[in-house]
């Protein structure tokens, strides 16, 4: 794993953005795994200043997102696809018809996992995978177990991701229990993987994914079994 420790948020960000941007640059219809929470908000703020100097285009770009709250609508405020679109779809020249994300209204969780999955074959597999990581060491919502998925499923979230999650809420008993995410079987298929770690409450995290050992009571540590990844941190999250 390859360790870039910057100063502070803003740095992080912008080395981030510089990731992404090279693999846009290189490959202009390259397949980006993304993210939501508050870390990548502001890579993806480099990203939409980049795209408004000509830097770089989105234009062919197609994107799938880690996970869905189940069930919400898209249009719900607190939805990731609300959060996309209004932290980048809606501000870069991306066709929104090659932007994906679970669908958090599926009837059948278990549908939407394999279609989702097969999506992501048919494309070519992700060439780029943005990540955050949870206090818990989730990805996407993989939380802490004793088993994980390799697929696209659903899942409910532990106490401890709904109590870090309600900031976003007005009440915790608002945070919707369950979701749809990317496995970590699914995860892993991508050819390189971006982790983004932000703040001194990520120090946990960061310190297990350079442990060099693994195991399924903190997902970030698998991560370490990828030949491509990339950990850009801030100070606080390295040094806690
Ligand atoms: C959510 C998302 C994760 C994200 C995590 C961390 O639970 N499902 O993909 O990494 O939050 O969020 P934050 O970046 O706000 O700490």
């Amino acid at each position: 794993m390859q360790v870039i420790v910057c100063e502070n948020y803003d740095k992080m960000s912008r080395e981030a953005a510089a990731v992404v941007a090279n693999q846009l640059k290189k490959t202009p219809n390259s397949v980006l795994g993304l993210a939501t929470g508050s870390t990548p908000v502001g890579m993806y703020e480099q990203l939409i200043r980049m795209c408004a100097d000509g830097e770089i285009s989105f234009a062919e770009t197609v994107t799938y997102n880690l996970d869905e709250y189940y069930p919400l609508s898209p249009d719900h405020v607190q939805s990731y696809r609300f959060f996309m679109n209004r932290n980048l779809f809606d501000k870069v020249d991306i066709n929104k018809a090659n932007t994906h994300i679970p669908n958090g209204l599926a009837k059948d969780p278990d549908e939407e996992g394999d279609r989702y999955d097969k999506a992501v074959e048919a494309a070519g597999f992700i060439d780029l995978q943005v990540l955050g990581v949870g206090q818990n060491g989730h990805i996407g919502f993989n939380e802490p177990e004793e088993e994980l998925y390799e697929g696209t499923h659903l899942t409910s979230l532990t106490q401890d991701t709904i109590n870090a999650n309600s900031r976003f809420f007005m009440k915790t008993s608002d945070v919707p229990t369950r979701a749809i995410t990317m496995g970590m079987g699914s995860i892993l298929k991508a050819k390189k993987i971006l982790v983004l770690a932000s703040g001194k409450n990520k120090h946990f995290v960061v310190s297990k994914m350079l442990s060099g050992r693994i195991t399924t009571a903190v997902p970030a540590t698998l991560l370490q079994t990828h030949r491509d990844v990339i950990l850009i941190c801030d100070k606080a999250a390295y040094e806690g």
